[in-house]
């Protein structure tokens, strides 16, 4: 879209959940913009809507209230098939506890998104061989999951998330289940996925070391931006 429309932009974004008699206000008037490019930690105590957050800017559920526009365009107008075109070709996902599938090898669980788009595509194997060596995994391709350390798997499950060639990166908690070492190198891999690709990353972490070495941190409390702040970290 034009130059000065935020790739991702949240305004005034609301998100009640509700069951039978009960609601519960997770999002509280979220206002926020990021822009291509931008390595974001997303911060804040357990139950303050970080992952509620991710799940909107994911296409993966709907806000109560407010407006989403992602690359100029109000999603509460996108089709479902847009919506799903979305999700699966222009954002990849990282979640704590990988979801690789335990039948399938390295390999095979990397190419599975792009088994899922419309158009096919020539050599689905090779694409997915080169992200698996894109994060060092080449070797264990015919590996299944539970043959591989939680570290292997992560990278697994971040060349998964590469494998459509993502305009944004969404993880949640991805160095939640990992040593420090290990936690460490999957962050390094991320940071070198934003600079070499210009790809958008979102990170929900609990972890101030992760949180200070991405560009900018934002503070979530209680359902509200608390804290939008450049991080004195950096990420280079
Ligand atoms: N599907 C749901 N139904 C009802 N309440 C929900 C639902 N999803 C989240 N909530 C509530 O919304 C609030 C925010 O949840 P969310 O998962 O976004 O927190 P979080 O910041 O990611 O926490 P954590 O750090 O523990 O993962 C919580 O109080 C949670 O119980
Ligand atoms: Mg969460």
């Amino acid at each position: 879209m034009t130059a000065d429309t935020p790739f991702i932009h949240l305004d005034s974004i609301e998100k009640t959940f509700s069951n039978g008699k009960l609601s519960y206000h997770a999002l509280k008037g979220v206002n926020l913009s990021i822009d291509r490019g931008e390595l974001v930690a997303l911060v804040g105590p357990s139950g303050s809507g970080k992952s509620t957050a991710m799940h909107l800017m994911g296409l993966l559920d709907t806000p109560s209230k407010g407006r989403y526009l992602l690359d100029g365009l109000p999603t509460s107008q996108l089709t479902s098939d847009e919506r799903a075109h979305w999700r699966n070709e222009k954002i990849g996902f990282i979640f704590q506890q990988f979801f690789l599938l335990p039948k399938f090898n390295a390999l095979n669980n990397v190419v599975l998104p792009l088994r899922y788009r419309k158009e096919k595509l020539e050599n689905p194997i090779q694409i997915a061989r080169d992200r698996l060596a894109d994060v060092s995994m080449l070797p264990y391709e015919a590996h299944r999951p539970y043959e591989l350390s939680g570290g292997q798997q992560q990278r697994v499950a971040i060349a998964r998330a590469l494998v459509s060639n993502p305009d944004i990166i969404l993880a949640d908690e991805p160095t939640g289940a990992l040593d420090s070492k290990t936690s460490a190198d999957v962050l390094d891999l991320l940071k070198e996925i934003n600079q070499a690709r210009q790809t958008t990353i979102i990170i929900v972490t609990h972890d101030h070391h992760v949180a200070q070495q991405c560009d900018r941190i934002i503070q979530i409390h209680d359902g509200l931006i608390v804290d939008d702040s450049v991080s004195t970290g950096g990420s280079s």
